[in-house]
């Protein structure tokens, strides 16, 4: 039993933070279903990420197929590395270069979307903040002494803390990370700055979305499927009723 406790109070602040460090997870609300959505992520994707993270269970090829992308297209506009539409999303950066810069060798990205979760991911992109004593110069909310650049800076700008000081019940003060806002936005007005956020956060579901179908690309199937069926049933549910209605008026 002691042994079970002391294991439990071990892994737990690992489950804490696994599920986001205390940080309140903004959901992604991403749609499978919405293909443009679904090419601007995996436009942003081969663009800022295969820098460093490859996809290396998904085939340019079912990608074209699956989100309507002719081969001409994938040609010009995903595939930097690949010279064949059937090879998969690799990197053409040597891993044991990237861990010489980065310390750590980043993820391949198939399957993030299922080990991390979708809101995780959404809340991961949109929360690097400036932080002068790391080595890059950010931090994350969700991932504490983050080792990854905020690599999509030039599309959300650089955010900082903001900070409240509050006072615990022992008269002892504290500062409290309140919230992240971009920096300039005193530069700003109301609006542009919301629409500012709002083209940002378009951006974050549009990835998320992407790396939500690569994680399970049936799905896509699945759901298309899925609608069939319920179209094929409502229609013989019809048929059925004309035919009950056909057989039973002699009985009346
Ligand atoms: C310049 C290289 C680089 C680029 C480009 C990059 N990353 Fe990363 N990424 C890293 C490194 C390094 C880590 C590991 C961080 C750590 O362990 O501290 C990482 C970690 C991650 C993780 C966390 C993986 C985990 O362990 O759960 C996710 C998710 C992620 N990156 C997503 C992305 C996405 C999405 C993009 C494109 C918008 C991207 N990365 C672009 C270097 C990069």
């Amino acid at each position: 039993m002691r042994q079970l406790i002391l294991a439990l109070t071990v892994l737990l602040p690992g489950i804490a933070l696994a599920s986001g460090g205390g940080v309140h997870l903004q959901e992604a609300n991403n749609d499978l279903n919405d293909k443009a959505s679904l090419q601007a992520g995996a436009k942003l994707f081969v663009n800022y990420c295969m820098g460093c993270h490859s996809a290396n269970y998904v085939r340019f090829q079912r990608i074209g197929k699956d989100l309507g992308i002719s081969n001409s297209e994938l040609q010009e506009n995903l595939m930097f590395n690949a010279d064949k539409v059937g090879e998969t999303m690799n990197i053409a950066l040597d891993k044991s270069d990237v861990k010489r810069w980065f310390g750590v060798v980043p993820a391949d990205l198939s399957v993030i979307a299922r080990a991390r979760g979708t809101d995780w991911l959404y809340t991961y992109l949109l929360s690097f903040y400036l932080d002068d004593s790391r080595p890059l110069g950010v931090n994350n909310l969700v991932f504490k002494d983050v080792g990854m650049p905020h690599v999509l800076w030039d599309r959300q700008g650089w955010q900082k803390p903001v900070y409240e000081v509050t006072t615990d019940a022992h008269g002892k003060t504290h500062q409290v990370l309140k919230t992240l806002e971009l920096v300039g936005k005193d530069k700003m007005s109301g609006n542009e700055y919301l629409a500012k956020v709002e083209s940002y956060r378009k951006d974050v579901r549009d990835l998320v979305n992407f790396l939500d179908y690569i994680g399970e690309p049936n799905k896509l199937v699945g759901r298309s499927l899925g609608w069939k069926v319920i179209l094929f049933l409502v229609i013989f549910l019809g048929f059925a009723y004309a035919l009950k209605k056909d057989y039973w008026k002699d009985v009346h």
